[in-house]
């Protein structure tokens, strides 16, 4: 038998494998046995990220509603834009939570339970922007940690948390642009945002552990 032909039954093999573990634990669902990574944190890890969007979301529409310089309407609808990215976030994690066998987060004690970083509305254009930027930066953080605690052991999370991260990034960027350009244009020191970022997440490490 050539090379090829011996390969082609190895594939064959494995794919014939393949087909009766799917039909004897068909009750699975869409995760097979070569899913390697820890279904219950995963699911976990990914309830406490739709928790953060439901807040996102809210504090976007806050600002959104309460955003009443004339002069800057584009910031107005940027925080309508971002509100409805993070309603399409909520629906990428959440289908994939239900898919993963689970329940998202949806009541508001459970939401603030599994996202314990503190929510700070802004009280004029500039304070908004800086607190979506800290909290933009807390997800960007977390996300990131997502992303490579998911590795290669779950993939299709791993995809799905690449692309939000690119977006929230992109929020992040949003906001360090006005407010930095703002900063150079009237000689305002501000102060340090990072710093304050790391303030809310306590060193970084302790609201991942809660
Ligand atoms: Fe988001
Ligand atoms: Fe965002």
């Amino acid at each position: 038998m050539s090379m090829q032909a011996q390969q082609g039954r190895i594939w064959e093999d494995r794919i014939k494998d393949m087909a009766s573990k799917a039909r004897q634990q068909v009750d699975e669902g869409a995760v097979t046995p070569y899913y390697k990574a820890n279904r219950d944190e995963v699911i976990e890890l990914l309830n406490r990220a739709i928790s953060s969007e439901w807040i996102a979301l809210m504090q976007y529409w806050h600002h959104y509603f309460m955003s009443t310089d004339i002069h800057s309407p584009e910031i107005k609808e940027a925080f309508k834009k971002f509100a409805d990215q993070e309603l399409e976030h909520i629906d990428e994690i959440g289908s994939r939570i239900q898919l993963l066998g689970g329940v998202p987060a949806d009541k508001p004690e459970e939401i603030t339970r599994l996202w314990p970083s503190p929510v700070d509305y802004g009280t004029n254009l500039r304070s908004m922007m800086h607190e979506d930027l800290i909290d933009e930066r807390v997800t960007v953080e977390f996300y990131s940690e997502i992303i490579r605690y998911c590795g290669n052991d779950d993939p299709t999370t791993r995809f799905i948390f690449e692309h939000i991260l690119a977006e929230e990034e992109e929020h992040a960027n949003t906001w360090a642009d006005i407010l930095f350009q703002s900063d150079a244009s009237t000689n305002e020191r501000i102060s340090s945002v990072h710093e304050d970022a790391m303030s809310h997440v306590g060193g970084g490490k302790q609201a991942r552990a809660a």
